[in-house]
């Protein structure tokens, strides 16, 4: 295999400092190690080079509720993130903060190269500001009744209720989810990056080829609606970098979280010895992959291109998207316990588990991906344990006792294991277009082919007879080989399990071009389980640990009962509430919180967009019964007309949970 050697820098999205590292971003960076790691073992230099995202609102705040200083709070969470992300196995080459120096020169030099291209404009804009905290307040962190349906306690940005966005301004009744007091309107003026001036760089970016087609789809719909300007400013007091020639204007956090990528790979050039320019200059020849989650495409496509571009850098090769982690179907939650933490997965079950798990999951489109506790266990028994493990567990002992650990001098078919050598080519391109589901599928064909081998040959009756040590030390030999094999393949999947393989081997498994060398006449070491199967029963201790009792941790999230708001009997009669048969559930693909349920209310069925989304997975409500507002005006929404409402208890997120009649109660009956 004589391929041209390339040089590419991988980056994964940087987790917020402010929280600890879940599953859902283990399905990204396990998605990034696997891709770095197969391009590494296909003898290509290939660094992969992230940080933690450490600036902005959020992280200010908690470290204030912690009543310690910001870079306290993102230090320890820097040391913590990075542990996880040893103990998955994850090989970085650098781990940057993007509070650090490097990261401060990069967004200095790039807002410059904009501000002297004339792409940048100040303007004074008027605002949400909390009196009391004394500070802008970003819309997330305003409350109050939606305008359109009127539902309480909705963000500034956005109603989870009716789906409907609009500015924080239009909010009835407008608080600061800080102090709880009404904010007032304030001017500042703010910086803002022209957008539209880069349409035709990045429709010509776009065009290339080298985005996903759902990428591509979304970003037309952006320039079709034309590009709005970009606020990158914020006023203080904020957490972040001050923009040069100001006393207190911020770089927005999205200025330099993405920025971060260039920062960190320069702290490794520094470190290393690499060339920054080389690898960052408009024509080079170096590749650059951002592996990310499809919430956050928009500043992958827009802002982050625009800004290489004005300032003369180099354009991302390609940004890849995936979709969500779900599990057992639905969004993680605290309270089912399936909102799991790195830690405490690492604290019950070997990384490598997860790692082939999600790899035989994973495909190059952003669908989300289910983790389903159930088939985690059969596939991972089942595949690693049961067929590929099994290959050298079947071979090894006697190797070792019949031939003192010693290979024979020639393969018995030399042809099955061209066999196995034929799907390298496309193994590889499996892995390269991150379609790692068929990478997987491929490799598993070829277990089964070890293994229908071994049952063949029989080594366990031969070796029972006389004279046929040569034929059962060929045999296992040809299986050893075989195992070789799948796990090169499999090594950046599974990099512990490939460790402990290559010590019992006695030969690296890291380099793809060297299987064109079978293992002959050596002596391998002593077998020792290379995996073990996983154990249902530490699932179930996983899940409980991960489960929070929300009733105790989240006081907060329980309102106060307001007598001074009493109905008379009268007044709640006027609400029809029946029993409806949730018939169908669907997503609304334009709406971020909404399903499309159709309730059937005894012979007659409704319509009705409810603001679930990211509590339940629809597949998983089709069927159950609940409870709806049956005379509620329809109201007109931008995706059709909602006939009704559905019940639902909890503070909204994934933290929501709709009501439903015991046992017995059928569709239409009326509820009183
Ligand atoms: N800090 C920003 C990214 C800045 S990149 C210049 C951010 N941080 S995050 O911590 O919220 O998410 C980090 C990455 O993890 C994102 O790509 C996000 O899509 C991904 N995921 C977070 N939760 C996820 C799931 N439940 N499932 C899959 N990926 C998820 O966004
Ligand atoms: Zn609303």
């Amino acid at each position: 295999m004589s391929k041209q050697k390339r040089r590419i820098l991988v980056t994964s999205a940087l987790p917020y400092a402010n929280g600890a590292i879940h599953l859902g971003h283990m399905l990204e960076y396990i998605q990034t190690d696997i891709w770095a790691r197969f391009q590494r073992a296909q003898g290509h230099e290939c660094y992969f080079a992230w940080a933690d995202d450490a600036h902005g609102t959020p992280i200010m705040l908690r470290a204030q509720s912690e009543g310690i200083a910001p870079e306290e709070l993102i230090d320890r969470m820097n040391t913590e993130h990075q542990q996880d992300f040893l103990d998955f196995g994850l090989k970085f080459d650098n781990y940057a903060t993007t509070h650090g120096e490097a990261n401060r020169e990069c967004v200095e030099t790039i807002y410059k190269r904009l501000e002297d291209g004339g792409y940048v404009e100040r303007r004074t804009i008027s605002q949400f500001y909390d009196e009391q905290k004394g500070m802008f307040l970003p819309d997330r962190f305003i409350r109050g009744t939606c305008p359109k349906c009127k539902t309480e306690d909705q963000y500034g940005d956005s109603c989870e209720s009716c789906g409907s966005t609009y500015s924080p301004t239009d909010l009835i009744d407008p608080h600061s989810a800080i102090s709880g007091t009404a904010p007032v309107m304030r001017d500042s003026e703010h910086y803002f990056v022209r957008l539209s001036e880069f349409e035709d760089r990045l429709h010509s970016w776009m065009t290339s080829g080298v985005l996903q087609p759902e990428v591509v789809n979304k970003m037309q719909e952006w320039f079709n609606d034309g590009l709005r300007d970009w606020d990158i400013s914020r006023d203080e007091p904020y957490f972040g970098f001050k923009i040069p020639g100001t006393d207190d204007k911020y770089f927005y956090v999205w200025v330099d979280a993405p920025v971060g990528y260039m920062a960190s790979f320069k702290e490794l050039a520094d470190r290393t010895g690499l060339d920054f320019d080389e690898w960052w200059k408009p024509d080079t020849d170096t590749e650059l992959y951002n592996f990310i989650g499809k919430d956050i495409v928009y500043f992958h496509t827009l802002f982050w291109p625009a800004m290489l571009m004005g300032a003369d850098f180099r354009w991302p090769t390609a940004v890849y998207a995936h979709g969500f982690l779900t599990v057992d179907g639905s969004k993680m939650s605290k309270s089912r316990g399936t909102f799991i933490r790195a830690r405490t997965y690492l604290d019950h079950l070997n990384p490598d588990y997860l790692r082939y798990y999600f790899c035989a999951r994973l495909g190059a489109g952003m669908a989300d991906i289910d983790l389903s506790l159930d088939d985690f266990v059969s596939r991972v028994n089942s595949d690693m344990v049961g067929k590929v493990v099994n290959i050298a567990s079947r071979c090894a002992g006697f190797i070792q006792r019949g031939s003192n650990g010693q290979l024979a001098e020639e393969l018995p078919e030399p042809g099955l294991y061209q066999q196995f050598l034929d799907q390298r080519e496309h193994i590889a391109s499996d892995f390269e277009q991150r379609n790692y589901q068929s990478a997987i599928r491929r490799i598993m064909a070829l277990a089964d082919e070890g293994n229908r081998y071994i049952n063949e040959h029989k080594p366990w009756q031969l070796n029972k007879q006389e004279g046929q040590q040569q034929t059962v030390q060929a045999i296992c030999t040809q299986g050893i080989n075989l195992f070789r094999v799948l796990m090169t393949y499999l090594a950046p999947v599974v990099p512990f399990t490939a460790v402990s393989a290559a010590e019992f081997l006695g030969v690296d498994l890291d380099q793809w071009s060297e299987l064109d060398q079978p293992m002959l006449n050596v002596s391998i070491q002593s077998f020792k389980p290379l995996m073990t199967r996983v154990d249902p029963l530490k699932i179930k201790s996983m899940i409980e640990d991960s489960k929070e009792n929300l009733q105790s941790t989240g006081k907060a999230t329980v309102p106060k009962l307001d007598l001074a708001d009493e109905i008379t009997i009268e007044e709640f009669l006027k609400v029809d509430l029946r029993i409806a048969k949730i018939i169908n559930a669907q997503q609304v693909p334009e709406a971020d919180k909404l399903l499309e349920l159709t309730l059937d209310i005894g012979g007659e069925t409704r319509k009705v967009f409810a603001g679930i989304k990211s509590a339940y997975e629809p597949s998983d409500l089709i069927g159950r019964h609940t409870v709806m507002v049956a005379n509620l005006k329809p109201r007109k929404m931008r995706f059709g007309v909602s006939q009704g409402m559905v019940l639902a208890a909890g503070p909204g997120g994934s933290d929501l949970y709709i009501l439903g009649p015991d046992q017995g109660a059928v569709p239409g009956m009326r509820v009183t």
